[in-house]
């Protein structure tokens, strides 16, 4: 814990329970945050509250909370580092949630891009589809997330902006309407190197609703897997010198040699040197090697991991502690500030 001489930045990010994580979630998400374990307070959430506002099954939402943990836990996201904690265990977040929500305007909520996405598709597959207000409710328990620990640093993907803006606003409603109480976070969105796209369909981003699977390479994947997903990407139909290079109309080989770029750290100019001279067969295998190459470890750890179950219990009830102690400071402040009668 930090005192006064030597206050660090809190960092926090949640993710939700959805199972298994891909390569973009890797690339794009994950190995950002692991830059902030050293120097920073970490926060590092799991937010299964937020996973039941769409239909789900129970049983499934237990076992992707620990699996996606190991996961995290896989990717570099150092449980002696930071606190990784399950939202549900934590008294203050519907707490803050509901108080923010009497601040919220209705109409903010209706405009929310992801609202409207997620219920016009609902619609869209099932006109009586069942829409719960929960849904709606989920930018406001996003904002009670941040707010609850008083965040400096909120990473989140370019998806995400605009609920950090409603973050921002209720903050600064809050502290209008009762009395200065919260950080207004800053609306920082970590430039990552490569957006990582579908393997067979590379003008989308790589995803784990893809239909076709052999467009998404998980994190978990073997090596053959890799191979196999890697080598049937798709490229373009001419070959020869010059073949390997990025360009608007080369999105499938653009992607590849961005994934390249990642996994080994050169530019894609390098690469395409490199490749200058490479058929499309030879590239691809050089990507998949590099690949198999990154995420062996990943793979490995996270096996280890997901089959200590003692040890994934410790770790979130040591995240657990940490996280309510600084929930409840902040938790207290606000229901005194909103006239609640102590305790
Ligand atoms: N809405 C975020 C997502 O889908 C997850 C999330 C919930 C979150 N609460 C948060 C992210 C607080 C950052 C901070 O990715």
């Amino acid at each position: 814990m930090s005192d006064a001489s030597t206050q660090q930045q809190v960092v926090l990010t949640c993710a939700q329970p959805t199972g298994k994580l891909h390569l973009g979630n890797y690339l794009g998400a994950v190995r950002n945050w692991t830059r902030y374990l050293d120097g920073y307070e970490c926060y590092f959430g799991i937010v299964d509250l937020h996973a039941i506002t769409v239909p789900y099954v129970p049983a499934d939402l237990r076992r992707d909370t620990m699996e996606c943990i190991a996961q995290y836990i896989a990717c570099g996201i150092d449980p002696d580092k930071a606190n990784i904690f399950v939202q549900s265990h934590i008294i203050g977040h519907t707490e803050l949630a509901w108080i923010l929500s009497c601040l919220c305007p209705l109409g903010q909520l209706e405009r929310m891009t992801q609202f409207k996405d997620k219920s016009a598709k609902a619609r869209s597959e099932d006109n009586q589809a069942f829409i719960g207000s929960g849904l709606l409710q989920y930018p406001v328990l996003m904002a009670a997330d941040i707010l609850l620990y008083n965040a400096d640093i909120v990473p989140v993907g370019e998806d995400q902006k605009q609920h950090l803006e409603l973050t921002r606003d209720l903050a600064q409603k809050f502290n209008f309407t009762y009395s200065e109480t919260f950080k207004v976070p800053d609306l920082f969105i970590p430039k990552t190197g490569a957006r990582i796209m579908s393997l067979q369909n590379p003008t989308k981003k790589m995803s784990k609703s893809d239909e076709n699977q052999t467009s998404t390479l998980y994190i978990t994947d073997d090596e053959k897997t890799i191979r196999k997903k890697i080598g049937s990407a798709v490229t373009d139909s001419d070959s020869g010198p010059g073949c390997v290079r990025a360009s608007d109309d080369k999105p499938g080989v653009t992607n590849l040699l961005g994934i390249l770029g990642v996994a080994t750290g050169k530019s894609v100019e390098e690469l395409e040197k490199e490749f200058a001279e490479a058929s499309y067969k030879d590239f691809k295998d050089a990507v998949a090697d590099a690949v198999a190459k990154m995420l062996a470890p990943v793979r490995e750890k996270y096996e280890a991991v997901v089959a200590d179950k003692k040890y994934l219990t410790e770790v979130i009830k040591r995240g657990d502690d940490a996280a309510q102690k600084r929930a409840f400071k902040m938790l207290g402040k606000v229901q005194r500030k909103a006239g609640f009668v102590a305790r």
